[in-house]
């Protein structure tokens, strides 16, 4: 796709094809439109629905909202795998061990395409990791949330894998091409993640009242941080409207809610569990269910850092980061003895 997905010695090949390619473009362009600036060649891009690429010209805004946003994706993808790695070593039998290995695994993967995605906007991925230990970006206030029982596994499948591919599947068509590649890519995976968790809950509904009431609990729990995820309503989302001008973001904080809550109150039935929201029902005249919004007040309070888990999240994440130098040291160490022209052979010095 991009990035490390191209070989190493395939990489300068292809950046010549593109770079020909692009000034064929911009040639082509130049004729149709008779030289027309970059801003107005960027909006009109935009505005036919076609990628903006790494090397076309883009507003400073559209490069840091980017940024601002894919880091901050990235951040929630790494910082997610904690509360799922919790049971690991706890998974009920090896089958739901060798799922969730893989699905943590998964998310890890996640981090790395979107962290090559805001490479590709002149930011190293060292300096997005060091704004994160920093505290200066911020990653998603669901994985604030502790863990308390192998249901909470379930409910983390359906509900916040579930509000991630609502998010993110229009996120497939967003402007900034390498981003929405990444998020095709993503999207996918993730709905193997929400089946799983759904199928985790969906046993536990159908077997013992323990494992079903254990399933509701889990659910009660995770519901209204689930519906948080979308941030804050659409009245106080401070970068919404900019960002759906440029298509980075294609539906308001509000709509993607909704649509999430209609989402679940059907699959809620199926799995035989009550989504703990009394005031939920099915609106004929908006033809949308009706729904208490989450404690958004809560919400500010787990992204300034007061939320159940956040200490403990983030000092996992510097121990892991200190405790992995040595692989980037390495790893860098073997990069540069490939990258130094070989030594002679021993034939070639006798020749
Ligand atoms: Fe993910
Ligand atoms: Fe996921």
């Amino acid at each position: 796709m991009y990035g490390n997905d191209f070989a190493a010695s395939g990489g300068e090949l292809l950046d010549q094809v593109a770079d020909a390619e692009r000034e064929l473009r911009a040639a082509a362009d130049r004729s149709v439109r008779g030289g027309s600036d970059e801003e107005t060649y960027f909006t009109e891009l935009v505005a036919a629905d076609q990628k903006i690429e790494p090397r076309d010209w883009m507003p400073d805004g559209y490069r840091k909202t980017l940024i601002r946003q894919i880091a901050q994706h990235a951040h929630s993808e790494i910082i997610g795998m904690q509360p799922e790695a919790n049971w690991l070593t706890r998974a009920p039998t090896l089958k739901r061990k060798a799922i969730l290995l893989a699905k943590v695994q998964d998310e890890a993967g996640h981090g790395l395409y979107l962290y090559a995605a805001a490479e590709t906007l002149g930011v190293s991925r060292d300096t997005l990791y060091d704004l994160l230990l920093a505290g200066r970006q911020k990653y998603s206030s669901i994985f604030n949330y502790p863990t308390l029982s192998w249901a909470d596994v379930g409910a983390i499948g359906w509900l916040v894998d579930g509000a991630a591919i609502v998010n993110q599947v229009p996120l497939c068509r967003c402007s900034y091409g390498p981003y929405a590649r990444a998020m095709i890519r993503i999207c996918k995976e993730e709905s193997f993640h929400q089946r799983q968790g759904y199928e985790i809950l969906y046993t536990l509904a159908h077997g013992t009242p323990g494992q079903k009431e254990m399933a509701q609990d889990a659910v009660d729990r995770w519901w209204y941080p689930s519906l948080a995820m979308f941030g804050p309503p659409d009245t106080d989302s401070t970068h919404s409207a900019q960002s759906m001008a440029w298509k980075i973001k294609r539906f308001s904080n509000d709509d993607l809610r909704q649509r999430f809550v209609d989402m679940c109150a059907q699959q809620a039935t199926v799995l035989g569990l009550t989504i703990p929201d009394p005031d939920l029902r099915w609106n004929p005249d908006r033809g949308a269910y009706d729904y208490t919004a989450p404690d958004y007040a809560e919400l500010m309070e787990v992204i300034r850092g007061n939320g159940p888990c956040n200490r403990a999240r983030m000092a996992n994440r510097r121990a892991a980061h200190e405790d992995g130098a040595w692989v980037r040291e390495a790893a860098a160490a073997y990069a540069a003895k490939h990258a130094a022209p070989a030594a002679p052979t021993a034939e070639a010095v006798h020749a």
